[in-house]
C-alpha cells in the first residue's frame, strides 16, 4: 500500500507500545523506515516487543518504561529522547479501560481511567508540543480514540469522558498550533482484537457476538487496516489533514444512528417483496 521508505527519517513516540496496537503500530511504523520509541510501565514487556521488533524488521527501536499518568516521569522520557535528537511525531495510544456499572465506581477506578488517558494525553502532547513550539520545528500528533468519544456510552464512562477530552484536545490544538507546523489528528477505531481491549471490554463471548452483530460488515477490525491509517495520518503527504477524528469501524457507529437500521436483521427477502405496492390491474 505504501513506498517502504514512507517515514524514512521519522522519529515516532508511541505510548502504550508494547503491545496491541501500539505494538502493531510500531511494527508497520518500522517497516515503513521510521526510528520509534515504544512505552510503557511493564519494562519486561516493553524489551520483550523491541527485541521481537528488531528482528522481524532490524530497525530503530528503543524501549523506554515511563507511566504516562506521571507529569515528573514524562518529562524524563521526552528529555532523554530528545537528548539524542528531536521526535517527528506522537502518538497517544495509552489507555486504560474496563466495563462497570458507573454507580459503582470508586475514585480511585476514575482517576485510574481519566490518568492513563485524559492526563496522560495531556501530558505527552505538551511535553512534546512545547518543544517543538521552542524549537520552531514540525511535528504531528495522532491520538487513539473511540468510536463513542463524541456521543458517550454506558458502561465504560470514564473512558467515554476521558476519550471525549481527548478529541477536544485535539480539534482545540489543530487550531491553536496549526499555524506553527504542528498537526493533531486522531483515529476512532472499532473494536480490534486484542488481548487488553478485548479481556476488560468484551470478556465474555456472548459481549463478542453482540458487537458482531451490530455490525453491518459482521467483522472486527483488524491491526492492518488501523496501521495503514496510521501510517497515512502521520506521514508528510496527509500534511494538510489537521484536527480531524477519523473513524474507522466498519460503519458501526452510524449502523447505531440511522432510524431503520436495523430493519435489514428483521426483514426477509419475501418480507420486502410483499412490502412493495402491488401494480393496478
Ligand atoms: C470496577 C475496577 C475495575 C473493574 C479496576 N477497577 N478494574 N473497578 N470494575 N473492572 C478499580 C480498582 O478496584 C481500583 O479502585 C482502581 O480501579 C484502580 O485499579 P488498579 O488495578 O489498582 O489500577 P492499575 O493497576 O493502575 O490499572 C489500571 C486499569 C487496568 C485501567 C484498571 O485495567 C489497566 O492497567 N489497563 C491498561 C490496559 C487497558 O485497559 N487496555 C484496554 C484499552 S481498550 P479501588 O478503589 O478498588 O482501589 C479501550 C477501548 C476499547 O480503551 C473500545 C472497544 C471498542
Ligand atoms: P492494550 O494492548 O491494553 O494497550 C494499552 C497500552 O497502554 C498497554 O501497552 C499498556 O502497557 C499501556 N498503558 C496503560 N497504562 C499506561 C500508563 N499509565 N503509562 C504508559 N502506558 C500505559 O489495548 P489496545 O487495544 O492495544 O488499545 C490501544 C489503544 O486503542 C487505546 O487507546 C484504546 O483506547 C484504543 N482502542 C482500542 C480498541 C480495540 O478494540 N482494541 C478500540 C477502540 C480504541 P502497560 O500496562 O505496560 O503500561
Amino acid at each position: 500500500m505504501f513506498s517502504s521508505d514512507l517515514l524514512a527519517q521519522k522519529r515516532i513516540l508511541i505510548t502504550g507500545g508494547g503491545t496491541g496496537l501500539g505494538k502493531a503500530m510500531a511494527h508497520r511504523f518500522l517497516e515503513l523506515g521510521a526510528a520509534v520509541h515504544i512505552c510503557g510501565r511493564r519494562e519486561q514487556v516493553l524489551e520483550e516487543t523491541a527485541a521481537e521488533l528488531f528482528a522481524a524488521t532490524k530497525g530503530t527501536i528503543h524501549a523506554i518504561p515511563c507511566d504516562v499518568r506521571n507529569l515528573e516521569a514524562v518529562e524524563a522520557m521526552i528529555d532523554s529522547i530528545w537528548g539524542e535528537a528531536q521526535l517527528d511525531v506522537l502518538v497517544n495510544n495509552a489507555a486504560g479501560n474496563f466495563i462497570a456499572r458507573t454507580e459503582e465506581l470508586s475514585p480511585r477506578a476514575w482517576e485510574s481511567v481519566l490518568g492513563i488517558v485524559l492526563m496522560g494525553t495531556l501530558h505527552c502532547t505538551l511535553a512534546c508540543g512545547r518543544r517543538w513550539l521552542r524549537e520552531k520545528r514540525r511535528g504531528t500528533v495522532l491520538s487513539i480514540s473511540a468510536t463513542y468519544a463524541p456521543v458517550g456510552s454506558a458502561y465504560v464512562v470514564p473512558s467515554a469522558v476521558s476519550k471525549a477530552g481527548v478529541e477536544a484536545m485535539t480539534r482545540s490544538l489543530a487550531v491553536e498550533w496549526g499555524n506553527r507546523g504542528i498537526r493533531m489528528n486522531a483515529i476512532a477505531p472499532g473494536p480490534i482484537p486484542t488481548q487488553g481491549a478485548f479481556s476488560r471490554v468484551l470478556p465474555r463471548p456472548e459481549l463478542e457476538s453482540l458487537a458482531l452483530e451490530r455490525n453491518p460488515m459482521h467483522r472486527f477490525g483488524t491491526t492492518e487496516e488501523l496501521t495503514n491509517l496510521a501510517a497515512f495520518l502521520v506521514c508528510d503527504g496527509s500534511s494538510y489533514i489537521n484536527g480531524e477524528v477519523v473513524r474507522m469501524d466498519g460503519g458501526e457507529f452510524l449502523q447505531g444512528a440511522g432510524e431503520f437500521s436495523n430493519l435489514g436483521r428483521i426483514l426477509s427477502d419475501e418480507d420486502w417483496r410483499s412490502l412493495k405496492p402491488r401494480k393496478k390491474s
